[in-house]
């Protein structure tokens, strides 16, 4: 057995001989090279962006090379995701509700999409739309609170509250709660193409950095703007369901929704997972 292999093992030897002669230098520089290629090829660079444990890791698994990863993790679990399987949540207020119908009225899709839309209080009949728009909730009341003097902003904590509010009116089969503004025009084929390849039971936050750059600079470039819309997988969002009045208490002088939103998933211990397609003009 050993007689049989050790030409080749002589044939090698030789080579590594070859390479290695010529001093320490070419020593050095040819065992560089050697980790630079091991380093480059064995890097795991498909989970340093679509996965909740973002930190990019080196991975020495040569299998993960062959076959091709398979990025569908959408379908992993279950037939693949559809339209029905989102719910949106639509945050509007009785000031702008009546110019701002006709943007919802565009996407919406009766009877085929699903969700709800969130005011600060029952519009004047002129401006319902019972077959055109989402279902109507009127946010829940948290005035009593005894922290609610020292909300800054208390439209916003509505806005952020509407996330709850939309998880707890039970819809089945969900897997993903879309969130949005009533001026946000979503183009729904597209939002389920982008859903459809993140795995729905795991830990998701998808949005987009806003357009202004002086925005993101004050912020965060790493947060999914509301304007946009952004996303949530129904794991996270029930995760939040349980901390998310908490996380509001916490930081009551927070003064844009999206921002405590970003913060209050963030304490989850999820990034946002940055999605080209959700723009905020
Ligand atoms: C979406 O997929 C589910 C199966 O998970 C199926 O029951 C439903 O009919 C599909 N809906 C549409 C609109 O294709
Ligand atoms: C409802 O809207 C109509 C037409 O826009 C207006 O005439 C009426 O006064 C409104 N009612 C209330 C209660 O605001």
């Amino acid at each position: 057995m050993l007689a049989e292999i050790s030409p080749l093992f002589g044939a090698v030897k030789q080579r590594f001989i070859t390479l290695f002669r010529g001093g320490p230098c070419r020593v050095v520089a040819v065992s560089g090279l050697l980790l630079l290629l091991l380093y480059v090829f064995s890097f795991d660079y498909r989970y340093s962006h679509d996965s909740p444990e973002t930190c990019p890791r080196i991975a020495f698994n040569w299998w993960s090379l062959w076959p091709p990863a398979s990025s569908g993790t959408g379908t992993g679990t279950g037939s693949r995701t559809n339209l029905s399987h989102i719910v949106f949540g639509i945050v509007g207020s009785l000031n702008t509700w009546g110019s701002r119908k006709p943007y919802l009225e565009s996407w919406w899709r009766p009877d085929l999409t699903r969700g709800y839309l969130f005011l600060d209080g029952t519009p004047n009949t002129s401006l319902l739309c019972p077959f055109t728009c989402p279902a109507l909730r009127i946010n829940e009341d948290i005035t009593s609170w005894e922290i609610y003097p020292a909300i800054k902003r208390p439209t916003q904590i509505r806005m952020v509250r509407s996330i709850l509010e939309t998880f707890r009116q039970g819809d089945q089969d969900v897997r993903w709660f879309v969130m949005a503004d009533d001026d946000s025009v979503l183009f729904v084929d597209n939002i389920v193409q982008v859903l459809s390849k993140y795995d729905h039971t795991k830990y998701f936050y998808l949005g987009g950095s806003s357009e202004s750059v002086l925005s993101n600079a004050y912020l965060t470039f790493e947060m999914g703007f509301g304007g946009a819309g952004f996303a949530m997988s129904y794991p996270l969002v029930a995760a939040m369901a349980q901390t998310l009045d908490g996380c509001i208490k916490r930081y009551p002088y927070i003064l844009s929704a999206d921002y405590l939103t970003y913060i209050c998933i963030l304490d989850l211990g999820v990034a946002v997972s940055p999605t080209k397609g959700f723009h905020q003009v």
